[in-house]
């Protein structure tokens, strides 16, 4: 579904993403492991048309993305939620929403059945929905920002690092809710630096250090890896 080949990306002389290669297939929830700074973020926004890569090929289905305006990348199926959750604060839990489905403004009934499914899967947010979203809590600001990005209906969701700043007990339920998602037909891309409970919802995982990937492996091989057990997850 999605392929890199040979990515880079720079900022003026920094190389920030070397020689990246990797690819997603229709239906995985795939996570990208790495600490602070080791391009996650930069690799999700070269994915969304938001910084331009210096070379390499990214491919989703039969289109080339880089190049792309982000508002086309979003078009084309494949749909970030921003790290920090980027809410506009002031205005509502249900204004906050309906702003995904911008792209979709001329299918009215197709919003409001989707927006019914959001509901579904956060059904605190129907209690908030006249709320500003600025008024919630941490969790639930994070619900929020996944179901704006869920609005704009992708079909591949690139998740980052939505467990960031939350409490252990909803951290587990976010987690559970991204695997739900998944299963309900969502292909995922997470980003994440809390890396055990990323793995046990994932397919496969990629890690990343100074901008390179330097392992990749599926579930199992990732969990029972001694050089991620120590660097990632700890005894
Ligand atoms: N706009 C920018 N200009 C210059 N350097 C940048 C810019 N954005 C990121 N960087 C640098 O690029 C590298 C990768 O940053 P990036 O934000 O992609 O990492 P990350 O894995 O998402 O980290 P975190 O877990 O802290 O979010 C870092 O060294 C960072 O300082
Ligand atoms: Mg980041």
């Amino acid at each position: 579904m999605l392929q890199l080949e040979n990515v880079d990306v720079c900022y003026g002389s920094f190389k920030a993403l070397t020689d990246i290669s990797m690819t997603v297939d229709t239906g995985e929830l795939v996570v990208l492991l790495g600490a602070n700074g080791a391009g996650k973020t930069t690799l999700f926004n070269a994915i969304s048309g938001l910084v331009k890569p210096a070379g390499g090929d990214i491919r989703f289905e039969d289109k080339h993305l880089n190049g792309m305006k982000p508002s086309a990348v979003v078009s084309s199926g494949v749909v970030q939620c921003a790290e920090g959750r980027k809410l506009f604060p002031q205005m509502s839990v249900q204004q906050n929403l309906m702003m995904g489905a911008y792209v979709h403004r001329r299918d009215r009934e197709g919003n409001k059945k989707r927006l019914n499914e959001v509901l579904e899967l956060f059904p605190i947010l129907e209690d908030k929905a006249n709320q500003p979203a600025g008024s919630l809590s941490g969790g639930q600001q994070q619900m929020v920002a996944i179901g704006r990005a869920m609005m704009s209906r992708p079909r591949l969701l690139m998740l980052d690092e939505p467990s960031l700043g939350l409490a252990p007990l909803v951290v587990r339920q976010m987690f559970e809710t991204i695997r739900q998602i998944n299963s309900l037909g969502t292909t995922v891309l997470l980003a994440e630096q809390n890396a055990f409970a990323a793995l046990k919802i994932a397919d496969r995982a990629y890690v990343m250090e100074n901008g390179r990937l330097v392992m990749e492996g599926d579930r199992e091989a990732m969990l029972g890896n001694e050089e991620v057990r120590k660097a990632y997850i700890g005894a």
